[in-house]
């Protein structure tokens, strides 16, 4: 195959731009090219063109959440075959190094998040994915794309926050940001069987919306209610089990280990562009335990069976769905959260 295909390509900091690309080849033995049957904006694509996310190389294709059609592969791949419908993993992970027999895949040697970061990622229309075998998990032909397109990136990388904070049952869970990641994060805590999980977020319609899909079951708006307050009201006095911070603002990581409970644990998915103050001195003797990280998304096929199975559901998260020609105009509401937008879901270029 040969020619060209459009893409959002990274020119350097707060430069993007929606332009031609060759289509890719078969580079490894262990690749694999799949077209694009649907692609995601991801906010991690913000911190890229934001120029606050250091492993990012400039001129390369972005986006990172996808599934499609595997069109060709290489010659040590082993399980995955052309014309299967396949849902791509964030990491890129050769399955082999020391990082990766522990399930630390973020951190693989020959990988780590590459695509749509360091190599051409999914907001065109064909992708080269390296270490084909590990990177792609076959759809069941009784799912569609718009089941598992969170796949990909927001929904491991719950998971991932929930897996940290150690949940047990009966816990109370705060999480803090209901944006998309706080709402996968909120679906997989529910996994884990705690008692209450508090989504705490400045925008009503999100709170509402998470409650409305049953992810959390007390919403506090920081800017009307008392968050220490009411988190100590559920209980005893104690602070939460566990907190994840999946929204990112100014002074959420503060509030993170505020509303911990002494010997807590404090679990951080959000990507931050400034640093941060630990002020160990404010929280001497309150004994908390912070787990940081880029998602080591290591359990796609458990993943995806749980969505087979309906116990997990992302697609109320897709609010816009618009073809790959109008992506620009995607960045610019899924950046502002306009009309509602939660997540954009981006289908084939249209010639
Ligand atoms: N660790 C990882 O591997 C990983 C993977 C994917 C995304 N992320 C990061 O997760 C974060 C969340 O992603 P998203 O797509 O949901 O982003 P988002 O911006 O849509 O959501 C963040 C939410 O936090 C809310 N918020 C702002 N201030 C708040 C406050 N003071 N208290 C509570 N909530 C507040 C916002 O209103 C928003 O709804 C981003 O930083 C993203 O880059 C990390
Ligand atoms: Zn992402
Ligand atoms: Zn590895």
């Amino acid at each position: 195959m040969s020619g060209t295909m459009m893409a959002v390509v990274y020119h350097g900091k707060g430069d993007l731009r929606f332009e031609e690309r060759p289509i890719p080849t078969i580079l490894d033995s262990r690749d694999a090219i799949v077209k694009v049957g649907m692609s995601s904006i991801c906010t991690s694509d913000f911190h890229i063109r934001n120029g606050a996310v250091p492993r990012a190389r400039e001129n390369v294709i972005l986006g990172h959440e996808f599934a499609g059609e595997v069109v060709a592969v290489g010659d040590a791949v082993k399980k995955i075959k052309p014309g299967q419908r396949v849902a791509a993993n964030v990491e890129t992970f050769c399955g082999e190094c020391w990082f990766c027999k522990q399930g630390f895949v973020n951190n693989c040697v020959q990988g780590g998040w590459e695509l749509g970061c360091r190599i051409d990622g999914c907001q065109t229309e064909y992708v080269r994915v390296p270490f084909a075998d590990n990177g792609l998990t076959v759809i069941p032909d009784s799912l569609a794309y718009e089941d598992v397109i969170m796949l990909s990136c927001i929904l491991p990388s719950g998971y991932f926050g929930a897996e940290l904070a150690e949940i047990k049952p009966g816990d109370t869970v705060v999480v803090l940001g209901a944006g998309p990641v706080g709402c996968t994060t909120m679906m997989s805590a529910r996994l884990f069987g705690p008692a209450c999980i508090v989504a705490v977020d400045p925008i009503g319609e999100r709170l509402d919306f998470a409650k409305k899909n049953g992810w959390c079951d007390v919403t506090v708006n920081p800017n009307e209610e008392d968050l220490e307050a009411v988190v100590k009201g559920l209980t005893d006095g104690r602070g939460a089990d566990s907190v994840i911070e999946v929204a990112g603002g100014k002074n959420t990581f503060e509030t993170a280990w505020k509303v911990a409970r002494p010997n807590g644990i404090v679990s951080l998915i959000a990507m931050y562009e400034e640093a941060q103050s630990l002020p160990l001195h404010l929280m001497y003797g309150k004994n908390l335990t912070f787990k940081t990280g880029g998602v080591d998304a290591c359990h796609n096929d458990v993943l995806m069976k749980l969505i087979e199975g309906g116990k997990l559901n992302c697609r109320p998260l897709i609010t816009h769905t618009m073809p790959l020609n109008d992506i620009m105009h995607g960045y610019d509401i899924f950046e502002h959260h306009l009309d509602g937008c939660v997540k954009v879901a981006i289908t084939p270029y249209e010639r």
